[in-house]
Parts: C-alpha cells; sequence; structure tokens
C-alpha cells in the first residue's frame, strides 16, 4: 500500500525531470503488471480525523481570480492545484464546489468575516486552482497543529467531503492527533503534499481528489499512463514568450500536447499525429496576447487524456 501511494504521488505530482530514464522501463513494466487494481492505485481522499474543526463560517464568498488572499496579506504565497476525478480514476469531475479556508500567517482565523474563506469549482476538466498564502500555526492544546488548509469539496449532486490538507517536512505533523495518522479512514498519507518554490518564489502544491462523483471520462489516468505517454518536463517554468515541453510516447498512436487555461479553454493543440514510441521534444510559443496565469499542459492520445503538468506564464 505504501508503495503504491508513492507511486501515485510520484506520478501525480509530476516533478519529472527528477526522473531518469534508466529508471523507467522498471516502472512502466510494475505499472502494467498491476493493471488490474486501479482502486488501490487511486486512494479515495479521505477525510480528516478532525472533520471541519471549529473554524467554519458558511456562504463564503466566490474566490476570483484564483485569488485567495488579497495580494497585501501576509505570508508566503502558495498555488494549490490539481484536478477532481471520480472514485477509480477513470473521471474527471467538473463544476466541483471547493469550499477553502485557513489560519492567516499569525495561526488566526478571520470568525467575523471572509477573510482567508472562498469558494472556488473545478472546471470543465476537472482542473481547480487558487493562489494564498501559507497558513500559519496555532496551538492546539500543547502542541501547535501544522500547517493546513480546510477544505469542503462537494461534487454535483454528491455528497460533501470534509478533510484538510497538510505540507511534507512540516515538524508538527507528527505531533498533530489527526495528520500523522497513516492508515484506516483518516489516513492522511496522500493530504500531505511536497511544496516547491517556483522562479517567482512562490510555493506550489499540487493535490488531486478523487472523490464520489460523475464526470467526463479520462480513461488511462491513474498507473495506466504511464504504459501509453507522459510529459517529462515543461522548461522554462514559469516561462515568458515560449517553452520547451518533453514528452514521451510509449505505445504507437495518435498524439496531441493540448494547453488548457484555467477555466478550461483549451487555448492550443500542438503536433497532433501518428507517433512511434520515442522520446519528444515541442515548443510552444503562444501568441503575445495570451494572459499571464497558469495553464495545463496535457499529452493526449487517441483522444484520451493520459497525462499533464502544470506551467505558469509570466
Ligand atoms: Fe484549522
Amino acid at each position: 500500500m505504501k508503495y503504491k501511494n508513492s507511486r501515485r504521488k510520484f506520478l501525480r505530482n509530476t516533478s519529472l525531470s527528477l526522473l531518469s530514464i534508466a529508471a523507467f522501463p522498471s516502472v512502466v513494466n510494475s505499472a502494467t503488471s498491476k493493471k488490474n487494481d486501479t482502486k488501490d492505485s487511486c486512494d479515495e481522499t479521505t477525510l480528516d480525523a478532525y472533520g471541519q474543526g471549529p473554524f467554519y463560517t458558511a456562504n463564503a464568498p466566490l474566490i476570483q481570480n484564483n485569488q485567495l488572499a488579497n495580494i497585501n496579506e501576509s505570508g508566503e504565497r502558495i498555488i494549490i492545484s490539481g484536478q477532481v476525478y471520480n472514485l477509480d480514476c477513470s473521471e474527471a469531475i467538473p463544476n466541483t464546489e471547493i469550499d477553502v479556508w485557513h489560519a492567516n500567517n499569525l495561526g488566526e482565523y478571520d470568525n467575523f468575516g471572509y477573510n482567508l474563506r472562498g469558494k472556488t469549482m473545478s472546471n470543465s476538466q476537472g482542473y481547480y486552482i487558487f493562489e494564498s498564502i501559507k497558513p500559519g500555526l496555532y496551538l492546539n492544546g500543547s502542541t501547535y497543529r501544522p500547517s493546513h488548509i480546510h477544505f469542503k469539496i462537494t461534487p454535483p449532486g454528491f455528497n460533501t467531503l470534509i478533510t484538510q490538507l497538510y505540507f511534507e517536512n512540516d515538524p508538527y505533523i507528527p505531533t498533530d492527533a489527526a495528520a500523522s495518522i497513516t492508515s484506516g479512514q483518516y489516513d492522511a498519507t496522500n493530504r500531505i503534499i511536497p511544496l516547491t518554490q517556483n522562479t517567482s518564489g512562490d510555493l506550489e502544491g499540487t493535490w488531486d481528489i478523487i472523490i464520489n462523483g460523475d464526470g467526463i471520462p479520462i480513461v488511462g489516468m491513474n498507473n495506466l499512463h504511464l504504459s501509453k505517454g507522459m510529459i517529462y518536463n515543461a522548461y522554462p517554468n514559469p516561462f515568458v514568450d515560449e517553452i520547451e515541453i518533453n514528452y514521451g510516447v510509449f505505445q504507437k498512436g495518435n498524439v496531441k500536447i493540448s494547453v488548457h487555461d484555467i477555466n478550461g479553454q483549451m487555448v492550443a493543440t500542438l503536433n497532433q499525429k501518428m507517433l512511434e514510441p520515442e522520446k519528444y521534444q515541442i515548443v510552444w510559443r503562444p501568441h503575445i496576447d495570451l494572459p499571464k496565469g497558469h495553464y495545463f499542459i496535457s499529452i493526449v492520445m487517441n483522444d484520451m487524456q493520459v497525462h499533464y503538468i502544470k506551467v505558469l506564464k509570466q
């Protein structure tokens, strides 16, 4: 189980520049041989043992321009994004309400207004993103709670999942009664995500949400994509006027690289052709008027999205 979890993290977090090509064949083999246990390798997002906690306020406003924290808010800027999937990761779920709240840099909640509280929706491809500040610490009894973000996640027509997201290497995770749980219904393992600093100095974290709901088919997510193809990296990221996309095709097929904006609009389709198994590279030079912001670059094989990465245009 541990092995599968870490493999899934590896797949989804897409720090693939670290990936050695030599390691690749064994990964492909193990993914292929485990084809049938998709449920285990696509773990449902768990509840947090602390539930919603004492600081939830209903009816938070919609997050504007993906900015949960005002630009003047103190603290390290943090960008959280991901994709919402159904329980077997065969579908991405659009229009999922993601209600977020967290403490400020000093570990205090706004219990009178809606600062650092807001709702966003997953887009037509199931993606969501918001920018905020890294939450501060606050005492819970005699120990600090680790830095965390609260979530209420509601796919259209399905139940709400209430949970919390934590960050790797937080020294207060081992002593936290909720974040330290590593098995069972409150297992926090997949809710502790790495943060990496981008060249703008912002912290970036990727968290995919797996929840009961109905969506649009994306056959080939979970492990299966490693047997078809993947995007290794895109460079530079963030980029200004052009970005080089390195990707691999593992099975002969009709391949395209497509780019969607955060609203789910396709902004580019690159290189649609029948490709043999090989490593490929393509340079995307978007129109000069393309707005700054986050974009999702995905590899689509035979009309199925098999992998994506997130990039930032500056
Ligand atoms: Fe909290």
